[in-house]
């Protein structure tokens, strides 16, 4: 065991984590921030970083002995997800039995992995989510801060309209029209002038080489390349990858993390204690709540209430995918970075946003792939096993119906209007047209105002914050990342102010 103090302590790297780094270190304070994943920037034996959809190796997954990619079959047959030797993997899935939560390990979280959809939730229900929360303020300074700091752009609407790679979304706006809902373009964090270079030949290919869930080796304007390499670039901040913070106490008016070291293989290299004043968890809703979890269930932090572990949502994620008819192909080259959504939120019944996800299988399949975010009033609640000392999630499969609900009410429409039907082969090999058991957004666990005070303050505790999704209530409309960015904004800033820089705490 060895040592060590920082002002502050900040655990993960992901969204949260990153943007209190940042501006914990501009106002000159010294961060160290904690990575259970690798720093992803050396290249493995083909020469690139990360490894592509249709050629998983060891790098595309945290631990275990097969990929676990959520379109798992084609034609029933289990013909996606491949043997692979156990390796501090990009994408981790954490099985709570009939719901799977997917997630971003390394140094950037979520980022490094995810669609990169950057979507502001409605305002009207933002609001209903977080009331406490002032949207007015929200949307004219930290939305648009957020977008900034994450160097969001948009596709170019004249090269969408004529190129193959997003042929796949123009075929599913047309039918999306026959059936009376319109369409919205949604802005990414992938760079759309690198993708164009990509198209013309210009540049390496990533987006338009099936690069996306396992990382892209080019385009991607991941944390790292944006808020961390700022927070980086201060000169206050350091991350410690391949770092895992498992236990938390109090300690000389601040807090001891003990934190676990092994190598990408997972071979232990030993424990170490980090004491610090400030202690911000931003290991996302799984991680940041497994700790506060297990501080209270342990006795080190007694203090914690009942609302840790609760309120837990899974923001609706239903996918499915439909067939369509010969004369419709949507293209043998598909870019994996999804710009198109089709807007049906307004459905005072069912209430989805569909947004139209590639194939990029590299052949014609003809099949349109949705991730339909649906209104789930159904919340889990996370459980600690002493014995194991692991964390378990309270949710059974009915509670994912009123989302299959939604998306089969809306979807039906979709096919009945095109002449068209749903696949059944893509999810397993049980014949199944719609997935839910498994979320990519995951959200809640130390819901803000609950949890914690109005800014991520936990209760109970002086100097210990939660950043991140952990603190969204179950549920957003749309995809998460822009909105935990821009809450973090709005946090970090209250509590430097008024717990950091006073010496207050
Ligand atoms: P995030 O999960 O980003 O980061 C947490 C970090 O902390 C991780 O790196 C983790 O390894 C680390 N950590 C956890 N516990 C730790 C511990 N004990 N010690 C040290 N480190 C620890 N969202 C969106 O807005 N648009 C999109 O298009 C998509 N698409 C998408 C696709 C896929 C495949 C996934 C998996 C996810 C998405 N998302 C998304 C969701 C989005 O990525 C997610 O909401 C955010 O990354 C969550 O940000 P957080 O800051 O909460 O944590």
């Amino acid at each position: 065991r060895d040592g060590a103090y920082v002002p502050a302590l900040v655990i993960g790297t992901g969204y949260g984590a990153a943007v209190t780094a940042l501006r914990l270190a501009e106002a000159g304070v010294r961060t160290l921030m904690l990575e259970t994943g690798q720093l992803w920037t050396r290249p493995g034996p083909d020469g690139k970083v990360f490894c592509g959809m249709l050629t998983p190796d060891r790098r595309s997954t945290w631990f275990r002995r097969r990929t676990a990619a959520p379109m798992a079959s084609f034609l029933w047959l289990d013909v996606v997800n491949r043997p692979v030797e156990p390796y501090a993997g990009i994408l981790d899935r954490v099985d709570f039995g009939p719901m799977a939560v997917y997630a971003g390990r390394g140094v950037g979280g979520g980022s490094l992995v995810n669609g990169g959809m950057a979507v502001t939730p409605r305002r009207s229900y933002f609001r209903e989510m977080l009331p406490r929360v002032d949207a007015e303020e929200m949307y004219r300074r930290y939305f648009p801060q957020a977008r900034a700091g994450l160097r969001v752009n948009g596709v170019d609407r004249g090269w969408f309209e004529g190129t193959e790679w997003y042929r796949y979304s123009r075929v599913a706006r047309e039918e999306a029209g026959r059936a009376g809902h319109g369409t919205v373009f949604l802005d990414n964090i992938y760079d759309f002038r690198h993708m164009r270079r990509e198209a013309a030949g210009k540049a390496p290919k990533s987006a338009l080489a099936g690069e996306l869930i396992y990382g892209n080796n080019h385009g991607r304007m991941s944390l790292d390349k944006t808020y961390l390499a700022a927070a980086l670039g201060t000169g206050r901040v350091t991350i410690a990858a391949l770092h895992k913070a498992v236990a938390i106490r109090p300690h000389a008016g601040g807090y001891v993390v003990t934190v676990e070291r092994s190598d990408a293989s997972g071979r232990p290299l030993g424990t170490k204690e980090i004491a610090c004043r400030h202690l911000f968890l931003g290991g996302g809703s799984l991680g940041t709540t497994e700790l506060l979890l297990r501080a209270r269930e342990t006795g080190t932090l007694p203090r914690l209430g009942r609302e840790i572990g609760r309120g837990w949502g899974p923001n609706g994620n239903v996918m499915t995918a439909r067939a369509n008819r010969p004369v419709q192909p949507t293209g043998c080259h598909q870019s994996t970075v999804p710009v198109l959504g089709i807007d049906a939120w307004d459905d005072p019944r069912h209430p989805v946003f569909a947004e139209i996800t590639p194939v990029p299988a590299g052949i014609e399949t003809w099949i349109s792939l949705y991730l339909a975010i649906t209104r789930n009033p159904e919340r889990g609640t996370f459980t600690y096993d002493r014995g194991t000392g692991r964390m378990g999630l309270r949710w059974d499969r009915g509670q994912s119906a009123p989302g299959v609900r939604s998306a089969r009410a809306f979807f039906d429409r979709m096919n009945r209007a095109n002449g068209t039907d749903y696949r059944y082969d893509l999810f397993g090999p049980e014949p199944r047209a719609f997935a839910d058991d498994f979320t990519y957004h995951p959200l809640g666990g130390c819901v803000l105002g609950r949890a914690t005070d109005d800014y991520g303050r936990v209760k109970g505790y002086r100097g210990l914050y939660v950043t991140d999704g952990a603190l969204i209530p179950g549920s957003l409309g749309v995809n998460p990342f822009v909105t935990i960015t821009a809450l973090a904004e709005r946090n970090v800033e209250r509590v430097l102010r008024q717990d950091v820089l006073t010496g207050r705490t």
